[in-house]
C-alpha cells in the first residue's frame, strides 16, 4: 500500500490548501502530525481485495476528510488538550477558527465526492454524516439523563465511529458494483471492526497513557460517558455511578476506577469482548477470495485485541 498511501498524503495536502493563513496552519497539523490513517488504509485494502476499484483515492480522501473534521469539532467539545501528540487546534487558534476549519474540511469533502460523480456515494456520505452527529449527541444525552445501558453504548459506538469505517470498506464494493454478498461482507467487516476500534479507544481512555496515545486520558469520565468498563463495573459497585455523576472530579476517582477494573476482572472481560468483536469482523470477510489484502484486513482487526497506542 505504500505508494498508494504516499499518493494519498500528497493529494490530501493539496486539498487542504487555502489562501487563508490560519486555515493552512491548522491543516498543516492534520497532514504532518501523523494520524494513523486507518480509514484510508481500509479503503485501499478493501479496494485491492476486490482487484482495485475506480475512485479509490477519492474515497480514501473523503473518509479521512470527514474523520478529520469530526476530530477538530470533537476536541473542542471534549476540551481535549492534545491531538496526535500536539496541542489541540482550538487551543492554539481559538474555538471559532477550529470549528470553521472543520467546516472547511467538510466543504473539501463535498468537492471530492462530487468528483466521484456517483449519487449512491453521495447518499452514503450524507447518511453517515447524519448518523455520526446523532451518535455524538446521543452520547451527551445518555450522560445527562444517566441512561446508561449496554444497548445505548452499542448504539453510540456504532453511530459515532463504526458506520464511517463501514463506508470505508463497503465503498470500494459500491464503486465496483460488486455482488451483494461481497458488498455486505465488507460492510459488516467495517462495522464490527469499527466497534472493536472504539471499544479499544474507550478502554485506553481509562487504562492507557497519554504518551502512548498522543491524546489525553480520562476525558470520557470527565464528561460522564459511561464506556464499557464503567458500565460493567456499575452492575457490581454502586459507587461507580457516583463517580460518573460527579464526572470523576474528586481526587483519586480515575485511579479508583482503574483499580476496580483490574481487581474485579472487568478490564480483562472488556479485552475479551474486544477480541471477540474483532474475530467476528474477521469471520465476516469469509465471502471474499483469499488475498494478501484480505489477510491485511484481518490482521488490522485482530490488532484491536491488543493495541496500546
Ligand atoms: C480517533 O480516531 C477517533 C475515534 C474514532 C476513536 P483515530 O484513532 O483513528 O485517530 P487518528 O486519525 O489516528 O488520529
Ligand atoms: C470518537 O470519540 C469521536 C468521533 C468519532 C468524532 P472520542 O471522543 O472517544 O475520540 P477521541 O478519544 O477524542 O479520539
Ligand atoms: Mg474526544
Ligand atoms: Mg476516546
Amino acid at each position: 500500500l505504500e505508494p498508494l498511501l504516499r499518493r494519498f498524503e500528497e493529494a490530501l495536502s493539496e486539498l487542504v490548501q487555502s489562501e487563508v493563513l490560519f486555515i493552512r496552519l491548522i491543516h498543516q497539523d492534520l497532514v504532518t502530525a501523523g494520524g494513523k490513517r486507518i480509514r484510508p488504509r481500509l479503503v485501499f485494502l478493501a479496494s485491492r481485495a476486490l482487484g482495485g476499484a475506480p475512485f479509490e483515492l477519492e474515497l480514501a480522501l473523503a473518509v479521512e476528510l470527514l474523520h478529520s473534521a469530526t476530530l477538530l469539532h470533537d476536541d473542542l467539545i471534549d476540551e481535549a488538550e492534545t491531538r496526535r501528540g500536539k496541542e489541540a487546534a482550538f487551543r492554539k487558534y481559538g474555538n471559532a477558527v477550529s470549528v470553521l476549519s472543520g467546516d472547511f474540511l467538510l466543504s473539501r469533502l463535498l468537492h471530492v465526492i462530487a468528483k466521484m460523480g456517483r449519487m449512491e456515494l453521495v447518499e452514503r456520505f450524507a447518511q453517515v454524516a447524519k448518523t455520526l452527529s446523532e451518535g455524538e449527541v446521543l452520547q451527551f444525552q445518555v450522560a445527562a439523563l444517566e441512561d446508561y445501558s449496554l444497548e445505548n453504548y452499542e448504539r453510540i459506538i456504532t453511530a459515532k465511529t463504526a458506520v464511517l469505517m463501514a463506508l470505508a470498506t463497503e465503498g470500494p464494493a459500491l464503486l465496483l458494483g460488486a455482488e451483494s454478498g461481497v458488498r455486505e461482507a465488507l460492510y459488516r467487516f467495517g462495522l464490527l471492526y469499527g466497534q472493536a476500534f472504539q471499544m479499544r479507544d474507550d478502554y485506553l481512555d481509562l487504562m492507557g497513557t497519554p504518551e502512548a496515545l498522543g491524546k489525553p486520558v480520562g476525558g470520557d469520565l470527565r464528561e460522564g460517558k459511561a464506556t464499557l468498563i464503567p458500565l460493567l463495573l456499575m452492575e457490581r459497585y454502586p459507587e461507580v455511578r457516583e463517580i460518573l455523576r460527579r464526572r470523576g472530579r474528586e481526587p483519586g476517582d480515575l485511579e479508583r476506577l482503574k483499580s476496580l477494573a483490574r481487581e474485579s476482572g472487568v478490564a480483562e472481560e472488556v479485552e475479551a469482548r474486544i477480541r471477540k468483536r474483532a474475530e467476528e469482523a474477521v469471520a465476516a470477510l469469509r465471502p471474499l477470495p483469499p488475498s494478501p489484502f484480505k489477510a491485511a484486513l484481518e490482521e488490522l482487526a485482530l490488532r484491536e485485541a491488543e493495541r496500546l497506542s
